[in-house]
């Protein structure tokens, strides 16, 4: 390695010909001279402005900001070869506290800036729009406070403008709508209001809009209909309302579309699913949506996520779930998928065997009737969560539910099961929690519940459980929420299963016939 007293020495031209060590120590005290030498000064003295508006260097990323090198040695920094300017600032992750100084608008060939998680605070100065060069911006998971700056629109050649996680506030500038080169914009997580504005349709070379978690308000523009290269429309948790525009349904490149969080009412066009070819995400999650679930959504081929729940959704579900091979999430909650008049809501089940990518199938509180089809044991193998609980659905449990070998929680409370509980749910070696209270389950706990070794939670209350209560639970050593009451349950109370060490959060076997003394061990467990 050369030390640094050479290469100050070579590159800076005014002192090749110095040939005692004293001048080479004047050189070094002379910034100006040195930069001069060896590319452009502008650059050098917007580089050390930078500097010093940082007030916390953790990792001594900028120690290398120094006389011993040239500034595009600087670590974070990259020039053009053959102009020594500066092209590239990236100091991502660095954990850097201060401010961004207005200087860094002086960096005229700078093409990427990318300051993306550290701590920068202040504004984001309005002399970026200088960098006419510009191409990305990262300025995400900062601290940055006030507004987006207007005349960042002069920077024409800006493709990626990411803002997220900061502190900005004040609405999304007009002049943006002149970014004709814009692809991706990501603004999610910060404080801007007035509205996802109309003029933002004007950007058509938009693919990515990201938004979420900020409370702009107001309803969806129509006019975003001509973002002809949208693949990303992420806007949750918004405060939008109103209903959503059919033209966003034109936008055919669309893969993510995910508006959840909102106030948005009005019901889906019912051809949505032959508009939108690669679509892969469908979150509208806790919206007012009404009307039904558009059976069209059947042909979404390429569907990994639906995500309707928390809506007013209403009607028979009649999604044909069989070409939607690549799903892997269900989330139906919270809506009235009754239909009136029939008995089989929960018939769709059946066409969910070609989807073996399932991982969460949840219809809590859907208002379905009906008997659980046979072919519940035919879904995924993969499926680790499995919710149909409040609903009205009734018959026998089928005993095929204990093929679903990958279940962690399964939700059946509050139907109207009735019938044992098939002593196949020994088989759900995974199961961790499960809810099978509020039927009308008869018969005995089974045995081979001991078997579940992993499970944490088992709520059997409200049901006509009877005879004893099985010593096997004792081998469920992670055990910590136990409720059987309210049951015809009889016999000892199982000493053994009170000592479990685990058994702390809640026991309750009220309202049962049980006999016998309260073992001493009892008092070291909380009761509800
Ligand atoms: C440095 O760049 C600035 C802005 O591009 C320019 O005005 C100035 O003349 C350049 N200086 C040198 C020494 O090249
Ligand atoms: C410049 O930075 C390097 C790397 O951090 C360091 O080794 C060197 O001592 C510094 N030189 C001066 C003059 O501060
Ligand atoms: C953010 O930066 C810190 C270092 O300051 C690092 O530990 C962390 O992993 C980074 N986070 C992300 C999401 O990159
Ligand atoms: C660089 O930018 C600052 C602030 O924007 C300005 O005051 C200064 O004159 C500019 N020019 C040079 C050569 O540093
Ligand atoms: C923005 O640019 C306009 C003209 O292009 C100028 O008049 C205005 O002062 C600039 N605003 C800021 C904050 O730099
Ligand atoms: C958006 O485009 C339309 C039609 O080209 C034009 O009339 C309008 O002024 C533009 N709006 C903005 C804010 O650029
Ligand atoms: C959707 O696109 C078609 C064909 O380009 C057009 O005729 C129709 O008006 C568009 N619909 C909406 C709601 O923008
Ligand atoms: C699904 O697409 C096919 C072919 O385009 C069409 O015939 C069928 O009606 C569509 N299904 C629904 C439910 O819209
Ligand atoms: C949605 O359903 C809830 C609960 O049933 C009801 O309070 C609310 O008024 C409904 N909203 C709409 C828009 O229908
Ligand atoms: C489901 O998968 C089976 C076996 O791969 C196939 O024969 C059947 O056609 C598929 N059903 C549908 C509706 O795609
Ligand atoms: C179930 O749906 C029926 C028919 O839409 C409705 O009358 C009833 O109130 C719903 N029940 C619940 C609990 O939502
Ligand atoms: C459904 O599962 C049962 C066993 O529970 C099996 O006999 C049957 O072949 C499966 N059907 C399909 C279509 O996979």
């Amino acid at each position: 390695m050369k030390s640094p007293q050479a290469m100050i020495f070579s590159s800076s031209s005014s002192c090749i010909s110095s040939l005692f060590y004293g001048l080479v120590v004047i050189c070094l005290t002379s910034a100006t001279v040195y930069a001069s030498g060896g590319g452009n000064e502008t650059d050098y003295f917007a580089l050390l402005s930078f500097k010093s508006t940082i007030t916390h260097d953790p990792y001594k990323v900028l120690a290398s900001w120094n006389h011993s090198f040239h500034f595009c040695d600087w670590s974070g920094v990259s020039c053009g070869k053959r102009h020594k300017r500066v092209t590239v600032l990236w100091l991502d992750s660095q954990g850097l506290e201060g401010f961004l100084s207005p200087h860094v608008g002086n960096l005229s060939f700078l093409r990427v800036l990318s300051l993306s998680n550290n701590s920068f605070q202040g504004t984001i100065p309005h002399e970026l729009d200088r960098l006419f060069r510009l191409r990305d911006l990262y300025l995400d998971a900062n601290k940055f406070s006030g507004v987006i700056p207007t005349n960042l629109s002069r920077c024409s050649n800006l493709e990626d403008v990411w803002l997220f996680l900061n502190e900005l506030t004040g609405s999304i500038p007009m002049e943006m709508s002149l970014l004709s080169k814009l692809a991706r914009l990501e603004i999610d997580d910060n404080k801007l209001t007035g509205g996802i504005p109309p003029f933002l349709g004007n950007i058509t070379s938009l693919e990515m809009f990201s938004a979420g978690g900020n409370p702009f308000g107001g309803r969806i523009p129509d006019t975003l209909g001509h973002w002809k290269s949208l693949t990303t429309f992420y806007s949750g948790d918004c405060n939008l309302y109103g209903s959503i525009p059919h033209s966003i349904f034109n936008l055919s490149l669309l893969v993510d579309f995910s508006l959840p969080d909102n106030h948005l009412t009005g019901s889906l066009p019912l051809g949505i699913g032959n508009k939108l070819p690669n679509l892969e995400w469908l979150q509208l999650r806790d919206n007012e949506l009404t009307g039904v679930l558009p059976p069209s959504i059947s042909n979404y081929s390429k569907l990994k996520s639906l995500e309707m729940g928390h809506n007013n959704f209403s009607g028979k579900l009649t999604i044909d779930f069989s070409k939607l091979r690549d799903i892997n999430l269900i989330y139906l909650a919270y809506n009235n998928f009754h239909g009136r008049r029939e008995a089989d809501d929960i018939r769709f089940i059946n066409s969910l065997k070609n989807c073996t990518r399932l991982v969460t199938l949840d219809l809590y509180n859907c208002n379905l009737t009906g008997v659980l089809p046979v072919s519940i044991g035919n879904l995924s193998d993969q499926l680790t969560f499995l919710s149909l609980g409040v609903n009205q659905l009734s018959g026998s449990l089928p005993s095929s539910i204990g093929s679903l070998v990958g279940l962690t929680r399964l939700v059946l409370g509050a139907n109207r099961f009735k019938g044992k509980i098939p002593t196949t749910i020994g088989k759900l070696q995974k199961l961790q929690v499960l809810y099978l209270d509020s039927n009308h389950f008869s018969g005995p706990i089974p045995d081979v519940i001991g078997n579940l070794s992993l499970l944490a939670k088992l709520y059997l209350y409200s049901n006509k459980l009877e005879g004893h209560i099985p010593s096997s639970l004792r081998n469920c050593k992670e055990l910590n929420v136990l409720n059987l009451a309210d049951n015809r349950l009889s016999g000892k109370l199982p000493w053994q299963l009170l000592k479990l060490p685990s058994l702390t959060i809640l026991l309750n076997l009220s309202q049962n016939s049980l006999s016998g003394s309260i073992p001493s061990q009892i008092k070291d467990i909380p009761r509800s």
